[in-house]
């Protein structure tokens, strides 16, 4: 037996313990030990068998590592096969989570048990996968189709009580896993009970509306992702073949799956989750306490801020200039708690309401451990905030801007205290979006740093570090492949071609919709702001000018690249003579999607590779963290890095180059790609060298 399994007896009662530290992931060791204790157990005189886990949970899943490396003897679908052939009752005691394989483990056993607190899924989706070793075919035997369709295409889960509701598991438990799973064991034996296949169970019905509503709504859904309806066709599959050959059709699209590009940068960003964080500087560097977040300015921004600390669990104290903004700043907070209700992700709002203070004088900051400036994006005033800031926090206490792209080493001379002053860029809707850009300046100390990485976590954010520099890591990509799309407009394509193309790259907005959004006067401004100091070879997009002074700023007024009822737009075609206009007398040419989206994100990378370049992001992976958490990336592509490996580099750099013949300065190529590739290497490989 392997270490990773033991084989324990109490009494009657075999005890199978997987003990695989960090999550007990079904590695070949896993797998090898299981099927060796299920021959134990039909060799001794054990009559009933508990597979448990050991540690904080039963099984996280196959061994994600494993995955595109050739698989080992036994696979995990034989393992469950396994399993539920044995002659004497098998039992899962399940505490804490039972994902993906683990679920399936537990759905090979005669019999399951769920403690309070346990959750049971399937998130290979998240993989780009389907389940694999059975569990397509065995959940429907149980439940039904309707919770397999409910579960396996959005990768969800359900709680101990909830599994128990649906037929999931037969019985929900308070204590010791082990004890209870004995427990459990005689009461079986006292029953006479027998072994439950779960295999042998009939057929579930088909249900052709549930089919037809879930195809419906994950075609919506999946925006090109193609493990959400492999799914829905897997469960389908149970309702019209017989068990055995069910689990081969099923194990048949797994292992297709496994060969896409999907599944490989799903799993690309499943690591980049948690690399992410991991950054050597600050390894033994101890966070410091934040127990009250002081939020100054009450707008969308400073207003979201508040509400991310307030749904963690964190009292704010908000200051507005005077009572009526500081009453509006209250409102919008309400009512952002009031959604976070309705979407299910808090119970007391009066409750959580209760630890905000809403004020004018920035003397109640006294106590707070961390404050947020989210003012107006303008220098002078948010110096001007950092020196009252500075005049009035306590010794220690962080003092952080959510600017999106003005030089925070410049903000931090406003205050005796440079190293307490460290850049926290949240993304809008702050309480919704998962990003949380950590601008590390010049003189932030290291527990700073360490400080912003741990709040983000208990704002349950992904945290990136990105150095100073005008608009960061996301933001400064984000102008450059925007320009992309303005230098493409000048060239013959319009924008509803451009936005068609990125969509149906997988993006859910293409870059004029998202204007529209954000409101054009956003852009005008920033062009503005950029006129003392843009290239004289930069392309400004005149059209988008002429439109500000329509007033036509999108969908805040009904009118923008798209027309507006409601929020459904139509293209706006009163803004072509404005494009014609700018483009004069340049040669004009028509665009495939192929090349709209080829040029854009030719135009991301290169701009991603100065920003590692420069060291204004650490590695290529935290680039594709950041445009998949804050800028809409389709997760199952991984990010632009991975993309550009899997596109080839070479090829990359000699479009970029023949682009720069006639625009040489919009394309120039990045340094650290033409090294690159005159290396031979790819992104990945500088993750590597990076990675501790
Ligand atoms: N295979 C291999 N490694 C895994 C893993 C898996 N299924 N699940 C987690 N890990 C690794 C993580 O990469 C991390 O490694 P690190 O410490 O080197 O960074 C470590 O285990 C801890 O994982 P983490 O997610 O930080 O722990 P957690 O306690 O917050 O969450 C889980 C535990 C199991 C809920 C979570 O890890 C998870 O959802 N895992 C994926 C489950 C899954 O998709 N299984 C289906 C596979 S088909």
């Amino acid at each position: 037996m392997t270490k990773a399994v033991r084989y324990e007896r109490d009494g009657d009662v075999a005890l199978i313990v997987i003990a695989n530290p960090p999550v007990n992931a079904l590695g070949h060791a896993v797998r090898e030990g299981l099927w060796q204790a299920m021959d134990r157990f039909a060799q001794d005189d054990a009559r009933i068998a508990v597979i448990l886990g050991q540690g904080k949970l039963f099984l996280g899943g196959a061994d994600i590592s494993e995955f595109g490396t050739p698989p080992r003897e036994p696979h995990l679908p034989d393992v469950c096969t396994h399993i539920e052939r044995s002659a004497k009752p098998v039992v899962a005691a399940i505490h804490g989570p039972a994902l993906g394989g683990g679920c399936e483990v537990a759905l090979g056993a005669h019999y399951r048990l769920a403690m309070e607190g346990a959750r049971l899924g399937f998130p290979e989706v998240l993989l780009g996968l389907i389940p694999g070793a059975g569990g397509s075919q065995r959940m429907p035997r149980l439940t039904g189709v309707g919770p397999a369709l409910d579960m396996m295409p959005a990768g969800g889960s359900v709680s101990a009580s909830e599994a128990l509701k649906i037929g999931l598991v037969d019985r929900v438990a308070t204590g010791d896993v082990r004890e209870a799973g004995l427990a459990y064991a005689r009461d079986l034996l006292d029953a006479a009970a027998e072994p439950r296949r779960t295999g042998a169970l009939s057929r579930p019905t088909h249900d052709a509306e549930a089919f037809d509503a879930a195809r419906a709504l994950w075609t919506k859904k999946s925006r090109g992702e193609v493990a959400p309806l492999a799914a829905i066709d897997a469960v389908e599959v149970a309702t019209r073949t017989d068990f055995d050959a069910g689990i081969k059709e099923e194990r048949r699209i797994f292992l297709d799956l496994m060969q896409t590009p999907q599944r490989a940068g799903m799993i690309h960003a499943f690591f980049n989750d948690r690399k992410v964080s991991k950054l050597p500087e600050l390894n033994g560097v101890s966070p410091r306490e934040i127990a009250h977040v002081g939020v100054i300015g009450g707008g969308t921004m400073g207003a979201g801020i508040a509400t991310a600390c307030l749904l963690a669990g964190l009292p704010v104290t908000l200051v507005e200039r005077d009572e009526a903004a500081a009453k509006k700043a209250r409102t919008t907070i309400t009512g952002n708690l009031d959604a976070a209700v309705k979407r299910g992700k808090l119970k007391d709002r009066d409750g959580t309401l209760a630890h905000l203070n809403t004020v004018t004088d920035y003397a109640a900051l006294g106590d707070a451990d961390l404050a947020i400036e989210a003012v107006f994006e303008d220098m002078g005033v948010k110096k001007d905030v950092f020196a009252r800031l500075d005049t009035v926090l306590k010794p220690g206490a962080i003092l952080a801007t959510n600017t999106s792209y003005l030089d925070v080493n410049e903000i931090a001379t406003s205050t005796s205290r440079p190293g307490d002053v460290i850049g926290l860029h949240f993304f809008s809707p702050a309480h919704v979006m998962k990003l949380l850009e950590v601008v590390v300046a010049g003189q932030t100390a290291a527990d700073v740093t360490a400080t912003a990485f741990a709040l983000a976590k208990r704002l349950k954010k992904t945290a990136v570090k990105a150095g100073v520099c005008d608009g960061f890591i996301g933001n400064r990509i984000l102008a450059t492949y925007r320009g992309a799309a303005d230098r493409m407009i000048l060239d013959g394509a319009s924008p509803w071609e451009i936005d068609a193309a990125i969509k149906a790259f997988g993006l859910p907005m293409g870059p004029f919709e998202m204007g529209d959004l954000a409101g054009l006067d956003i852009g005008f401004m920033t062009r503005q702001r950029k006129a003392a100091t843009r290239d004289p070879r930069d392309v400004v997009p005149t059209w988008a000018d002429a439109m500000y002074h329509e007033g036509w700023l999108g969908q805040k007024t009904g009118r923008g690249y798209y027309t507006y009822e409601g929020r459904k737009g139509t293209p706006n075609e009163a803004i072509l003579p404005f494009i014609e206009e700018a483009r004069g007398d340049r040669p004009q040419r028509s665009f495939t999607p192929e090349e709209i989206q080829r040029r854009y994100l030719a135009a991301m990378v290169n701009e991603a590779a100065k920003v590692v370049g420069e060291g204004i992001a650490a590695r290529p992976l935290d680039v594709d963290v950041t445009l998949l958490y804050g800028y809409g990336f389709p997760r199952w592509r991984g990010g632009p890095m991975l993309w550009a490996d899997h596109e080839g580099l070479p090829a990359l750099l000699a479009d970029i180059k023949a682009w720069a013949e006639t625009d040489p300065y919009f394309w120039e190529p990045s340094a650290l790609l033409e090294q690159l590739v005159a290396e031979g290497r790819s992104f990945a490989d500088l993750n590597k060298e990076n990675v501790q």
